[in-house]
């Protein structure tokens, strides 16, 4: 791809990255009973009409993209009745083999976690049943080591203690304060989905997402961090997905977009207006397995 930092003299100088792209493994749902019938979100209006069917082909253009990078994309059965379903990143966390499942806090959804736990099952995963409320990775995003848990409007602060027992591992309490931005991927993004040589794993987000201790933690964690514009992240820019190289956003993002390339990143923009009636955009509809022992790193094209 004709980004890369390397092919442009003038980077040579400059510090810009070198980025290297990793195999992915996603499942993904289609959205063939989409619709907006409920409000549980702001970006949700019920009362205006919604095209399933330019939903269901601008999903299609976001999994195509994926299946042209290389990914191993799964497929959950769509639920005639459960509207929200394509948005798989809230159907659980998968990390290590295990799956720990979510528990939607609007009784609108609640159906959508047992059928993802059958999924992941069926799947050979094991599963942990959650036990308190948590909208999968809508709220946990893995960054490094460590586990990013969102709280404020949907997932309880009670699952990231549950989470962290589930994994062993630490899990970093971040509160969300604007209600547009009601979930942790839709005010941060994951840039490097593993490590880098240093054993640095970037992010962006969107500072006016978070409280004051929160912020704190970012700015610390994430000194080199791509602060997001209020413009991209009005359009659920920052709700996207990384293979450590390529990062698929909301083509409207243009600005993060910019950011993405100056730190050395190849942006690839796909269009979900349809599917931002919903309240999600790209990473949401994209739900990481994180498999076990796969090595996971592939040239970068
Ligand atoms: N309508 C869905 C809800 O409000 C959208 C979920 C978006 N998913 C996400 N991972 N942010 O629950």
């Amino acid at each position: 791809m004709s980004t890369q930092a390397t092919s442009n003299p003038a980077a040579a100088t400059t510090t810009t990255p070198t980025r290297t792209a990793t195999k992915r493994t996603i499942l993904m749902c289609k959205p063939d009973f989409y619709t907006v019938s409920y409000r549980i979100n702001p970006w949700m209006h019920p009362e205006d009409p919604t095209d399933t069917a330019k939903a269901v082909a601008q999903w299609q253009e976001l999994h195509d993209v994926y299946q042209g990078l290389g990914f191993e994309i799964h497929l959950i059965d769509p639920i005639q009745g459960l509207p929200d379903m394509v948005y798989a990143a809230n159907g659980g966390f998968v990390l290590d083999g295990v799956a720990y499942g979510a528990k939607f806090q609007y009784p609108e959804r609640q159906p959508e976690g047992p059928a993802y736990m059958d999924w992941f099952r069926g799947a050979g995963l094991q599963v942990a049943e959650p036990v308190e409320t948590n909208e999968g990775e809508g709220d946990f995003l893995l960054v490094g080591d460590v586990i990013l848990a969102g709280t404020g409007f949907r997932s309880d602060s009670t699952s990231h203690e549950e989470i962290a027992k589930v994994y062993g591992r630490d899990v970093i309490t971040l509160k969300l304060i604007n209600p547009s931005f009601y979930h942790l991927d839709t005010a941060i993004a994951v840039l490097d989905p593993e490590p880098d040589a240093d054993g640095r794993s970037n992010i962006a987000y969107l500072e006016s997402a978070f409280d004051e201790p929160s912020l704190a933690i970012l700015r610390e964690r994430f000194p080199e961090a791509i602060i997001a514009t209020e413009e991209d992240a009005a359009i659920l820019g920052l709700n996207s997905y990384s293979d450590g190289y390529n990062v698929v956003i909301a083509a409207r993002a243009t600005t993060f977009a910019e950011q993405l390339r100056a730190k050395g990143y190849n942006p690839i923009g796909v269009d979900l207006s349809e599917l931002l009636l919903g309240g999600g955009g790209v990473k949401c509809c994209t739900l990481d397995l994180h498999p076990v022992g796969t090595g996971n790193s592939a040239a970068r094209s």
